[in-house]
């Protein structure tokens, strides 16, 4: 698999597995496909109501603990510093682990600053490899980083070909901080599968749409976490390294974006309001 290094050394595979949407019943069977099939990173979160099940893919894998790398997150709802000491705890007994590879903050929203404060005590006590946010603007993380200790290794941000988030992935790759797709296929929005763009340059090389993708993505130095619950899906999106896409290709890919999110608007204030005080436990 192939790495990449983050602003602290860590090194993070390339392409992972999601698991949000996977419903907890089904999790352990779709995390042990995925290993199986040759993924080493996958990414869960407390509000994916699902890490258990992943643990339980991973004590039943038979990997070492070394060899996969996990990412978690903690919802706004403990977004003060003792729960947030509180909720990582929960998170990483029922992953069954005792220490996470990667541990986000899931959204900008709530006090954010305690809750960094806690992750970055738990990075400093080696409970955590890593940390870092998600769908963080560009202007909230400069912020959160000039009045913090440790600089977030990580910014995971819905990013595909309708939102390709250039101005902040030319920001994070400035400040050394890696961009993580999140949503890499709008979930299938924008009917993506038959986007005739997409599917031209994906005939051109005999590969499939969710690999240009991927691919487009990963040449542009961002890490990828696509889910599925189909084992071959699995396999065909794990196979992305061996073709190049010619400049002209991403240029043609550059020109499908709207610069706008297909999944959630985050400047409307009912949205906002829903996420920001949503609750995922008493
Ligand atoms: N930080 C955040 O706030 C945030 C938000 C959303 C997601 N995420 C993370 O990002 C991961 C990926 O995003 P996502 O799950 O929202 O959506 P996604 O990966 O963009 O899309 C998933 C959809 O694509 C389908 N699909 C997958 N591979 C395919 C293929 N090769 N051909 C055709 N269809 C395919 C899946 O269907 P099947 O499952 O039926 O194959 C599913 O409907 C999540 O699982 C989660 O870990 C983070």
């Amino acid at each position: 698999m192939k790495e990449v290094r983050l602003n602290n050394g860590v090194m993070m595979p390339a392409l992972g597995f999601g698991v949000y949407q996977i419903p907890a019943e089904d999790t352990e069977r779709a995390v042990s496909e995925a290993l199986g099939t040759g993924y080493r990173m996958i990414d869960t979160a407390a509000s994916y109501f699902n890490e258990e099940q992943v643990g339980d893919a991973l004590r039943h894998s038979g990997l070492k603990r070394e060899e996969v790398f996990v990412t978690t997150k903690l919802w706004v709802q403990d977004y003060e510093y003792e729960d947030a000491l509180r909720a990582f705890d929960k998170s990483a007994r029922l992953l069954g682990l005792d220490y996470v590879d990667l541990y986000l903050l899931h959204k900008p929203y709530g006090n954010y600053y305690a809750a960094w404060r806690a992750a970055e005590r738990l990075y400093k006590e080696g409970r955590v490899k890593a940390i870092g946010v998600t769908s963080f603007s560009d202007e909230r993380l400069q912020d959160l980083f000039l009045h913090n200790e440790v600089k977030p290794a990580v910014n995971q941000l819905e990013t595909h070909p309708f939102f390709q988030q250039e101005a902040s992935n030319a920001f994070l790759s400035q400040e050394g901080i890696q961009h993580e797709a999140w949503a890499p296929f709008a979930e299938g929005k924008n009917d993506i599968w038959n986007n005739p763009v997409l599917k031209a340059i994906a005939g051109k090389h005999g590969r499939t749409v969710a690999q240009v993708v991927l691919r487009w993505l990963n040449q542009r130095g961002v890490v990828v976490i696509p889910k599925t619950v189909r084992r071959e899906r699995m396999a065909e999106n794990l196979d992305i390294f061996g073709f190049t896409l010619t400049g002209q290709e991403m240029q043609a890919i550059a020109g499908l974006d709207t610069g706008r999110s297909s999944i959630y608007d985050d400047t409307d204030l009912a949205t906002t309001k829903y996420i920001g005080t949503h609750r995922i436990h008493d």
